[in-house]
């Protein structure tokens, strides 16, 4: 057990690694607290919810839109929800992003929490306090950043996760080992998702150190003004391949990762596409794949990483070392014709 607080711009979070789902109710009183969860989650783990309110969400990216939050927002009123209510996220990015939201705008503002259960909310949506959602094509285009009040970490949710799940959640730890700890990568490099499945020791330190790769990140640059720009790698073409196909956020930032390496090549020289490249496919995710540049460079225009006719883009200098070069749209519109 191993309770950490950490500082942010305007508040702090407690981190509860490691301490079991049971202790939830030492933070928070369950009569003053609404769990919302999705369908998935709750039915694999009924028992763990009995004893609070919990309000079911139909599972999946699309219903990450303004119609759920209100949904949510009109059962929160049933349940005489007030200001004095916290609201616990306990789920995929998809919950805790929406969760983070509801709480911040019910009533100007309630304390929240989140329970990962993804491998993806583990060690990256939980943490830095970016919630919202998505509208039309464009991915998380309204939201705020408000930082939970506690994570709270157990292992056992991930016992129900599927195996493409975690190859999805795998590809944000070979992010965050590309753009900031060459050991890490290194790591992942001789292990397999195989070994981590079956040791519950080390999928527990990978996913601590990921947390505190992303924390160390956001405490720097919360608002996203320089340094949390790197957290990005991967995910300019990710964003907008996710929209435009049936893919995974994992599965796209993927792709996105490769065509980032292929930028930086020509960009900043780095050499060592072929090992990220071996990782990722090492993790069951996929690299190359054909798809639409001319639609898939009108969505990406649109990216919140823009500003006016310029782009930020995370690029790797070599693995371990990301780092963010403007590059004019125009010039961004030829690279990625020619990729
Ligand atoms: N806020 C942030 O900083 C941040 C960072 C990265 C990603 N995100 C967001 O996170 C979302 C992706 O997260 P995700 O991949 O966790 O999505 P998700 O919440 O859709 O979960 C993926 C799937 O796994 C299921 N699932 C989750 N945990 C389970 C468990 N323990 N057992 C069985 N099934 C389980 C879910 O029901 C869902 O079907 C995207 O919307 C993305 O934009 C946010
Ligand atoms: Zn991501």
């Amino acid at each position: 057990m191993n309770k950490q607080t950490y500082k942010f711009s305007y508040s702090s979070t407690d981190y509860y690694l490691a301490y079991g789902f049971s202790h939830l109710k030492k933070i928070t009183d369950p009569k003053a607290t609404v769990l919302i969860t999705d369908e998935n989650v709750y039915n694999a783990h009924v028992k763990r919810f009995k004893g609070w309110y919990t309000i079911v969400l139909k599972p999946g990216e699309e219903y990450k839109v303004q119609a759920t939050v209100d949904a949510v927002i009109e059962k929160l009123i049933e349940m005489e929800a007030d200001r004095k209510t916290t609201l616990v996220g306990v789920g995929g990015g998809v919950i805790t992003d929406l969760t983070g939201y509801v709480a911040s705008v019910y009533m100007r503002g309630l304390r929240f929490g989140f329970v990962p259960t993804s491998i993806l909310s583990f060690v990256d949506a939980s943490i830095g306090g970016k919630n919202g959602i998505d509208v039309g094509v464009y991915k998380n285009m309204v939201g705020i950043i408000r930082q939970p009040s506690f994570i709270l970490h157990d292992m056992i949710f991930l016992n129900s996760l599927p195996q493409v799940e975690w190859e999805n959640g795998f590809a944000e730890i070979i992010k965050h080992a590309s753009i900031k700890d060459a050991s890490m990568f290194a790591e992942l490099e001789k292990n397999t998702l195989k070994i981590y499945q079956g040791r519950q020791k080390s999928i527990c330190e990978l996913i601590q150190r990921n947390v505190l790769i992303k924390t160390r990140v956001v405490q720097k640059d919360e608002f996203e003004k320089g340094e949390r720009r790197l957290l990005n790698f991967g995910h300019t073409i990710g964003h907008a391949l996710e929209t435009q196909y049936e893919l995974l956020h994992g599965q796209a930032i993927a792709i996105g990762m490769t065509c980032a390496c292929h930028i930086s090549e020509q960009l900043t020289g780095f050499k060592q596409t072929e090992r990220v490249v071996e990782v990722l496919e090492k993790y069951n995710l996929p690299t190359y794949a054909s798809f639409n540049k001319q639609k898939v460079f009108d969505v990406l225009k649109m990216d919140k990483k823009r500003v006016r006719k310029e782009m930020n883009y995370v690029l790797l200098e070599r693995i371990g070392k990301g780092v963010v070069k403007t590059i004019p749209l125009r010039q961004l519109e030829k690279i990625i014709a020619g990729l």
